[in-house]
């Protein structure tokens, strides 16, 4: 596995970004521009994301189990750090939280701590950079299927297979071969969040190119999409109530890990549930992102036990859904810090 992020703007990302906007404090007068889609503080949080997913490849149980690996990971957190330095002036607030968690990170790696040791870590300072630098790591809307599948289609098969298998003539003349998505090793370790930092930023030292060409919006389709790709033709069981910010940022493996303790029966069949359908359940029409969470949990369970309901039914339920989910929201803030 090659991710090499480069200190450099990412091609002044090309084409102004919403998916990452600012939000929260104004930045002082000193500071660029609200930190966007592609910018440096987005490339430090997609680092960080990466070494949480590929840290349990270089070290298991204390031990380096791929030089190499390990090698790369000890190498990425040295980056998150001098990314940290120079990008803490420009934050709109001190941070010297940020700089003790990524300082945290590199000496855990470093001391080849625990796999979920190094991914808390990784998580807790991923988190603060998303809070100080005001960047987003899920979607301002659901993702959309077949806008997903028509891109998917025309720009990622050639290389990755209609499937998801990289089982095309273009895949086998490449070295490192693209992710084929539906081998569950390699599922485990991807996020949407961490496909989407793909989309963005390509994958240097491999073909992989970067899609910042795409809106935000068109990246993310894609990323939940190529999770999904995975999970076809799997047993699923749902509905399962997970927040679309849980989708983006978790890992196959942390969501599993997640469904197992809360008391799923089949936690492997409820990732494949939400994966191919909680994601992508639409909410009723004028109805907030924030609030498509619950919606998307109702509308599971309405299908799952085959009744059908009138359109004005759902919404009226929605609406009743929604005081619910208000007060379930904090619950749902504090376990996004995994
Ligand atoms: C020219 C070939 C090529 C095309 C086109 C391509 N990819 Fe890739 N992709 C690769 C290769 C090669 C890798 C493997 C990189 C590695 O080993 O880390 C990869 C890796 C990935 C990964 C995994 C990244 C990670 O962090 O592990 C994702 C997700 C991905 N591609 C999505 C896409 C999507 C979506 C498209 C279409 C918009 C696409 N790719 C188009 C070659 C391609």
């Amino acid at each position: 596995m090659k991710f090499i992020f480069n200190m450099a703007p990412a091609a002044a990302a090309v084409g102004a970004c919403l998916a990452l906007s600012a939000c929260g404090a104004a930045p002082p007068a000193a500071a660029p521009a609200s930190p966007r889609d592609g910018s440096d503080a987005h490339r430090l949080v997609a680092l960080l994301d990466y070494v949480a997913g590929d840290y349990p490849r270089a070290v298991r149980d204390g031990t380096v189990v791929s030089p190499a690996e390990y090698e790369e990971q000890v190498h990425f957190v040295g980056e998150a750090r001098s990314m940290a330095a120079g990008l803490a002036p420009t934050a709109a607030a001190p941070a010297d939280a940020l700089l003790a968690l990524v300082a945290d990170v590199e000496s855990r790696v470093r001391g080849r701590a625990a796999a979920a040791e190094v991914a808390q870590a990784c998580r807790a300072a991923r988190d603060e950079a998303v809070q100080l630098f005001g960047l987003r790591t899920m979607p301002t809307r659901r993702p959309s299927l077949a806008d997903a599948r028509g891109d998917y289609a025309q720009s990622c098969a050639v290389c990755h297979g209609a499937g998801g298998d990289a089982d095309t003539e273009r895949a086998a003349a490449l070295d490192p071969p693209p992710t084929r998505f539906r081998d569950p090793a390699r599922r485990d370790d991807l996020s949407p969040f961490r496909a989407y930092n793909a989309l963005t930023f390509g994958v240097a030292g491999t073909a992989m190119p970067s899609f910042d060409g795409l809106s935000p919006a068109e990246r993310w389709d894609l990323a939940f999409y190529v999770l999904r790709l995975g999970h076809e033709d799997e047993a699923e069981r749902g509905p399962v109530t997970v927040t679309l910010a849980d989708m983006a940022t978790r890992t196959d493996r942390e969501m599993k890990e997640a469904l197992r303790r809360e008391g799923a029966a089949d936690p492997a069949a409820a990732v494949a549930w939400v994966r191919r359908e909680g994601a992508f359940l639409e909410a009723p029409t004028g109805v907030g992102i924030d609030r498509t969470i619950a919606i998307g949990w109702l509308e599971g369970r309405q299908r799952f036990q085959g009744r059908r309901r009138s359109q004005g039914r759902r919404r009226v339920q929605a609406r009743r859904f929604d005081a619910r989910q208000r007060s379930c929201g904090r619950r749902i803030n504090s376990r996004q810090r995994l």
